[in-house]
């Protein structure tokens, strides 16, 4: 076999092993399922052979099938065949797991006749959370190895196992710091001993009343997920059927997942993830700076919960206030939050102690000196942030990138405020940012390269899903966000009520609707905005005037006066919203569900595009990675922009065109990118694919 086939074989010492190398993780291509094909053909054939092993170069052992693969024309070998011809041969195969066994990786695995596996190892079942099942054979070897229950779970909740918790489950038998040298030597002493009996063909299933408990209580609680049943008729299968007919079952299953508009969404989501990492236009070689200490200023709401997240990836981190009675506020705050992981139990007392050590309070800018980036976090004003980026020009030592936590405000006018723009980007964390996902990376127009990287790779060692976006007023997130809460006030002023607008979006699948939401942040907030601006917000603008703020005054778009936190629908707010509908010369009619789910996402698509029409943001997987991460958008819908190509985009441009004709509004008259895509019968994937190409 040539080199740079991605399976190569090497005998040696009556051993065979058989390489598995195509970067980054070892993905089951075509190329690696025919080249494990023809390996075990060669093994089969040499009667110098002894023994197998099956290893794989880099980080991963094998991270599962190729996503990439999925929606195209199959290429045989299938993997069950390759899986097939490994545990048919006559010699013992082992497989040396140098690193993540993932999906299929671990279902190779599972073929072989034993697993040694490198202590680092992680071995799972993640099929589930692309909204599929293990489709080589996992429902079936692995109960048949480990017994039903713990195989059940491991498929069902997707979450990979430590190697040493494998080896107690009898899912490896061997744990080595050598993976590969233990897996030599077993297979020797297999070869000696006898080639040990396939998973295939062992029966340790366990108690099937136990499985059927399980199963029961699985299907309660995951009633709406398909790969829930799929995963436990499977399992089933395996108690009362031939290993053939329960590969069969589970054949059927994953074939018909995989067509599943939910699966194709799921898949789409991880992809446009890892995408979003990738940063268009940065010149090649371009390396971020190193990052050893980081500062945060303003030690509010944003500041602290930024500082937590420093604190979690493990940099050390100063956070910076005015006054030393702010600092000592903002320093509670953060250590409430850690007690209270501690109390909930998902943060021990010494990660605890770890992190609170790796934060320290001081008053003055002059304590971000020392930092490679500062994240500034004050009050959301142009002037406050113009004087303090002004300053840190000095304080900064030189190369320390200059981030702005801004929600809104221009960042090219913030850069323009210091002699070194090429330092100045925006980290646009959301609240709570030590728990939100979502980092968007405003790139300026005069940011660096290098800074930028650095940014995006500090998003991800702070477990963050970096986004970048170019500079306009609220970035991609809150710029489309704006459009949703502007038609949910106007279908308020129409008819609509606010319980009726919520339950819309969260049948559609969101947690909240974006009256419950904003109930919950405060209404005031919008209000200052508003005021500061000189924009209205009749009915938001009328509740604020009752006194009406959200949950911390108790009324808000529903009255909290139970528990505090479930709200109902309050006969006041009716009669405010009729007051507004009337003051608008608007005659109320009753708005159907449909119309009201449309109309507020559609506008927000709409903007979606004009933000990619911009350059505001390079493909459209980033806008669907924002709004999954940031905002709350179901992931089995895959994001506005991978649902509006599934509505399809001639319907979204008529309904627009409805709309805009309705409200007599041309700001929703879809945007050219739109028209452009529905009349070509394009679509916003296939653009991310030009994109990519
Ligand atoms: N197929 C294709 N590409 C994959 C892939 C896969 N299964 N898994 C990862 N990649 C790609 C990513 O897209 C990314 O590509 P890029 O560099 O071009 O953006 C690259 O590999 C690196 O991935 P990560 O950024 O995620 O790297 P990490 O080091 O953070 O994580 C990992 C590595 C833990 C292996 C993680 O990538 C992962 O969880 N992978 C997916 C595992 C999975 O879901 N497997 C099941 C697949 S379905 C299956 O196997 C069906 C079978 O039952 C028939
Ligand atoms: P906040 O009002 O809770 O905190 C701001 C803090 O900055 C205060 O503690 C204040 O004392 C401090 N501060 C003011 N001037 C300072 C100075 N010169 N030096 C050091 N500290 C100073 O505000 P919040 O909500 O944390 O917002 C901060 C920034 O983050 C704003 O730009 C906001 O737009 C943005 N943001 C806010 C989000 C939110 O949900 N609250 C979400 C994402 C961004």
């Amino acid at each position: 076999m040539a080199d740079q086939e991605p399976v190569t074989l090497s005998i040696e010492g009556g051993i065979a092993e058989i390489r598995i190398s195509n970067p980054p993780v070892n993905a089951l291509s075509a190329a690696v399922r025919g080249g494990l094909v023809r390996a075990a053909e060669a093994a089969a054939a040499d009667p110098s052979v002894r023994a197998v092993v099956v290893t794989a170069e880099g980080r991963t052992f094998i991270a599962g099938a190729d996503i990439t693969e999925f929606g195209k024309p199959p290429i045989p070998p299938s993997l069950p065949e390759a899986i097939a011809a490994l545990e048919g041969l006559a010699k013992p195969v082992v497989a040396a797991i140098n690193g993540a066994a993932l999906g299929g990786g671990l279902e190779v695995a599972l073929g072989c006749h034993a697993r040694v596996a490198a202590p680092a190892a992680r071995l799972g079942l993640p099929e589930i959370k692309l909204g599929l099942l293990p489709g080589a054979g996992g429902t079936q070897r692995l109960p048949r190895l480990v017994g039903a229950v713990p195989a059940l779970r491991l498929m069902t909740d997707g979450n990979p196992v430590s190697a040493g918790d494998a080896q107690a489950m009898g899912l490896v038998d061997e744990v080595a710091e050598d993976a590969l040298a233990a897996a030599r030597a077993l297979a020797l002493r297999l070869a000696d001993a006898g080639r040990p009996t396939p998973s295939r063909d062992r029966m340790d299933l366990g108690s099937r009343e136990a499985f059927e408990e399980a199963a029961a209580a699985l299907l309660k609680k995951g009633a709406e997920n398909p790969s829930i049943g799929a995963c436990v008729d499977a399992v089933r299968a395996a108690f009362d059927k031939p290993f053939e007919e329960g590969m069969a079952a589970e054949r059927a299953h994953f074939l018909r997942l995989r067509e599943d508009p939910r699966s194709k969404a799921l898949r789409h989501v991880f992809l446009a993830e890892r995408a979003a990492a990738r940063i268009p236009g940065l010149p090649k070689g371009t390396k971020p700076r190193p990052v050893e200490r980081a500062a945060v200023i303003g030690a509010g709401t944003m500041g602290g919960g930024i500082a937590m997240s420093f604190a979690n990836a493990g940099i050390p981190v100063t956070l910076i206030e005015t006054s030393e009675e702010n600092l000592a506020r903002g320093l509670e705050r953060v250590a409430g939050n850690y007690a209270t992981s501690v109390k909930r139990g998902s943060l021990s007392e010494e990660a605890r102690a770890k992190r609170m050590g790796l934060i320290e309070g001081k008053v003055g800018l002059e304590a971000a000196a020392g930092a490679d980036v500062i994240v500034e976090a004050v009050f959301e004003e142009m002037g406050l942030k113009k004087e303090i980026f002004g300053k840190l020009q000095e304080i900064a030592r030189p190369g320390a990138v200059l981030a702005t936590n801004t929600s809104y405000l221009d960042v090219d006018e913030i850069a323009a405020s210091t002699r070194r723009p090429g330092d100045v980007l925006g980290m646009h964390f959301f609240s709570p940012a030590n728990v939100m996902k979502l980092l968007e990376v405003v790139r300026g127009r005069e940011t660096a390269p290098d800074a930028l990287a650095t940014a995006v790779e500090l998003g991800r060692k702070l477990a963050k899903v970096p986004v970048v976006s170019g500079v306009c007023y609220g970035f991609i997130g809150n710029r489309m966000l704006a459009r949703r809460t502007a038609m949910a006030e106007r279908l308020l002023q129409e008819g609509a009520l606010p319980q009726e607008v919520d339950k819309a979006l969260t049948d559609f699948g969101f947690r909240m609707g974006p009256f419950a939401m904003a109930d919950l942040a405060g209404l005031d907030i919008g209000w200052r905005i508003r005021k500061a601006t000189g924009k209205t917000s009749p009915v938001a603008d009328a509740l604020c005037e009752a006194g009406r703020l959200g949950q911390k005054t108790k009324r808000g778009y529903y009255d909290y006066s139970g528990d505090g936190r479930t709200g109902t629908p309050d006969p006041e707010v009716l009669a405010l919203i009729e007051r507004v509908s009337a003051e608008q010369g608007l005659t109320r009619r009753s708005i159907p569900q449909e119309e009201i789910l449309e109309r507020l996402l559609y506008p927000m698509i709409n903007e979606g595009a004009r933000i990619l029409e911009e350059g505001v943001a390079a493909r459209a997987g980033d806008i669907d990675t924002v709004w999954l991460n940031g905002y709350g958008w179901p992931a089995w819908t895959g994001g506005p922009m991978f649902h509006a190509d599934l509505v399809g985009l001639p319907r979204i441009v008529a309904r627009l065109r409805d709309f805009a004709a309705a409200s007599g509004d041309d700001s929703l008259q879809p945007a050219a990118l739109l028209l452009r895509l529905a009349e070509s019968g394009g679509s916003f994937a296939s653009l991310d694919q030009k994109e990519a190409a």
